[in-house]
């Protein structure tokens, strides 16, 4: 079944690939400072030790998540969120501190249209959408004023786990979930952003977190359409196995966070952390960008089996990293990370490829069409 917007003009797709260019830099210079942390030295990476979290969190993904969402929107003034969004990018690749106000303004622009979207189609997902922002853009207003992401990261998780279980919950809206099951899930996001927000020491934090993020795991495991089209063939396979293991590593995070007591850095931290945004996040990212990319700006990524490759290495190199982290094995731990920073390499590559395979785009006028 296709959704099928309004048409797209050729100056519209141009503004939202110039915003995808900026994004795809943020996440270059995001990882290489996240390598840096571990000491390797790639390119320009160590200039940005402290900011690998907010490029990669703020800068790359929120505004990727909201230029999607202004396409789904379907109004010029939705471009507003992440054109600012790509503006605070800019400034802190530029060092220009005082650009974190440029990244709350885009999140109270992505609120605004998140509030939009749910006026318009008052749903269960645009509800987890609107309440993922909020918890982002409180957050962002804490780090603005001088917040360190430790103290709130949980508001980062909380908004890709909410945001992600709603893109899901409408993927999947032609196999209802029991009404029931709905409530609980409500009830889990609703839990999950009160605990983001208003939980601020820091062990009792990542307690309260665990077992919210394990049932909102299991719910997605249980209850996600994933399940059944991880038996198919193609696309829908593809996607189905990314998100459900993605989920897995949701489960297994949240199970740990809720057994240990974490502290605000180092190997526990950061095998906590990237349990999450590496094999919760990014698993996701690979699984949906095929689907995504030709929606928001007509970059058809065409299926191919090899796309399985960057998905294999990403989850091996997670848990090569998870085991060194907890090991104390300094050198599993770093090449953990680098095999996951050369699957978002390999995944970008294969995505690339398979463009020249993919049949040419109308010239001037396309339509966007998302497949469901
Ligand atoms: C190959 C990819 C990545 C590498 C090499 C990497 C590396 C690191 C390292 C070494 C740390 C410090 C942990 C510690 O305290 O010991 C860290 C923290 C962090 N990472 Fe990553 N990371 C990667 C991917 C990601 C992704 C995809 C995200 C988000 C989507 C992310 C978000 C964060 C955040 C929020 C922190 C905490 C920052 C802080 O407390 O200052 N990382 N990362």
């Amino acid at each position: 079944m296709e959704r099928v917007a309004p048409t797209v003009g050729r100056r519209a797709l141009l503004a939202r690939r110039g915003l995808l260019i900026i994004v795809a830099v943020t996440l270059v210079t995001g990882v290489l400072a996240g390598l840096a942390r571990l000491g390797v030295l790639v390119g320009w990476g160590p200039r940005y030790l402290v900011d690998h979290g907010p490029l990669l969190v703020l800068g790359g993904f929120g505004t990727v998540i909201a230029l999607e969402r202004a396409v789904a929107l379907g109004r010029g003034w939705g471009l507003a969120a992440p054109a600012l969004g790509a503006a605070g990018a800019v400034a802190m690749l530029a060092g220009f501190a005082d650009g974190r106000w440029l990244t709350v303004a885009a999140l109270v622009a992505l609120v605004a249209l998140n509030a939009a979207i749910v006026r318009r189609q008052p749903a269960t997902f645009t509800w987890l959408m609107l309440l993922g922002t909020v918890v982002l853009a409180y957050g962002a207003l804490r780090w603005a004023r001088g917040a360190p992401p430790f103290q709130i990261v949980a508001t980062w998780i909380a908004y890709f786990v909410l945001t992600i279980v709603a893109e899901r919950l409408e993927l999947s809206r032609l196999a209802p979930t029991p009404r029931w099951a709905a409530r609980a899930l409500l009830v889990l996001a609703v839990l999950l952003a009160a605990v983001a927000i208003a939980v601020a020491d820091w062990p009792a934090l990542s307690r309260a977190l665990g077992p919210v993020l394990a049932l909102i795991a299991v719910w997605q495991l249980r209850f996600d359409l994933a399940r059944r089209l991880v038996r198919r063939a193609g696309l829908p396979a593809f996607a189905a196995t990314g998100v459900l293991a993605g989920a897995a590593w949701l489960l297994a995070t949240g199970v740990f966070l809720a057994a240990v007591v974490l502290p605000p850095a180092g190997p526990t931290y950061d095998a906590a952390l990237h349990g999450v945004f590496i094999g919760y996040v990014l698993s996701m990212v690979f699984a949906h960008a095929p689907i995504i990319l030709p929606a928001v700006a007509r970059l058809d990524v065409r299926f191919t089996p090899a796309l399985y490759a960057p998905l294999a290495l990403l989850h091996l190199g997670l848990v090569a990293r998870v085991a060194g982290d907890l090991g104390a094995w300094h050198g599993l731990r770093r090449s953990g990370a680098i095999g996951s920073a050369l699957a978002l390499a390999l995944f970008a590559a294969t995505a690339v490829a398979t463009r020249w395979l993919a049949r040419p785009a109308p010239a001037t006028v396309a339509r966007e069409s998302r497949p469901t």
